[in-house]
């Protein structure tokens, strides 16, 4: 038996604003598995953000349901990891201070969180940098110690929204090449965020593609290609065209 461990049942998001209210997500219907890489693939603006942050508790679904791990989803916890398209890391703390900051704030032991956080320092290829003010690193490296620190919570599920759409081209293909090598050491419930075709298609073992605003779960392809994959496999531009097709078209 497979094992689900997110399930948005009809999830619906209404904002109230001054000017009046605004509909973003329309039941949704969504299952991850265990260990499984899901990418919502959508449009701009469609709601996508949005969704993430009711899977993750930072905001609260106006109607159906998420459920981790069979427990409903009411605020944030250490079960459920973030890492955003700008990591907002302190500045004030190291690339060690950074990512044992969970850990630390949970109470474990020095010697444990260190041990912790180095192991996934060392994983997302940041040895040597340990002592580093985030001042001083790249996007791409920022974006390693996002990774790790959302790791080193240890959580069930993690949801990475546009991780690497800030990254200069060469560094993005290096982080997906980068994450793949991560996910496969450190198996990962994930669900990642996109509008990029190549990224959808290099990552996830499954593409769920969502309409325009109010967003809804459009059609779902299950991508088998082996891995690592080819952006240029005849087959990987095959379902490159055909996903880019069922997308809806944004100006
Ligand atoms: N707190 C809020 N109050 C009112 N409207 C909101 C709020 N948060 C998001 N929205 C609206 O919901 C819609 C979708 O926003 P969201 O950021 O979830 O989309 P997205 O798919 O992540 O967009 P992007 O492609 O830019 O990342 C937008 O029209 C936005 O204005
Ligand atoms: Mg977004």
């Amino acid at each position: 038996m497979k094992n689900e461990v997110i399930v948005c049942k009809d999830v619906s998001k209404r904002f109230e604003t001054e000017r009046g209210v605004v509909d973003v997500i329309d039941k949704v219907d969504l299952t991850v598995e265990e260990n499984e890489l899901v990418v919502l693939f959508g449009p701009g603006q469609c709601g996508k953000t949005t969704l993430i942050n009711v899977m993750a508790g930072l905001e609260t679904a106006t109607g159906g349901e998420v459920t981790v791990s069979g427990k409903k989803v009411e605020k944030p916890g250490p079960d459920r990891g973030v890492v955003y398209q700008t990591t907002a890391l302190f500045p004030w703390l190291t690339v060690m201070g950074n990512v044992e900051y969970g850990p630390k704030s949970r109470g474990i032991s020095k010697k444990e969180r260190r041990e912790r956080a180095q192991y996934y320092i060392d994983l997302v290829g940041l040895q040597g940098f340990e002592n580093s003010f985030p001042s001083k690193l790249s996007g791409g490296m920022k974006q390693r110690v996002g990774i790790a620190r959302a790791y080193c919570n240890e959580p069930v599920v993690m949801f990475m929204d546009e991780p690497f759409g800030h990254l200069d081209a060469q560094t993005r293909y290096l982080m997906q090449e980068e994450l793949m090598r991560i996910w496969e050491k450190e198996k990962r419930t994930i669900v990642f965020v996109t509008n990029n075709i190549e990224e959808a298609l290099y990552l996830a073992d499954r593409i769920v593609v969502m309409t325009n605003c109010p967003t809804t779960v459009k059609t779902e392809y299950k991508i088998d290609l082996p891995r690592p994959r080819d952006y240029v496999a005849p087959e990987f531009l095959h379902l490159r065209e055909e996903i880019s097709a069922v997308v809806d078209k944004t100006l």
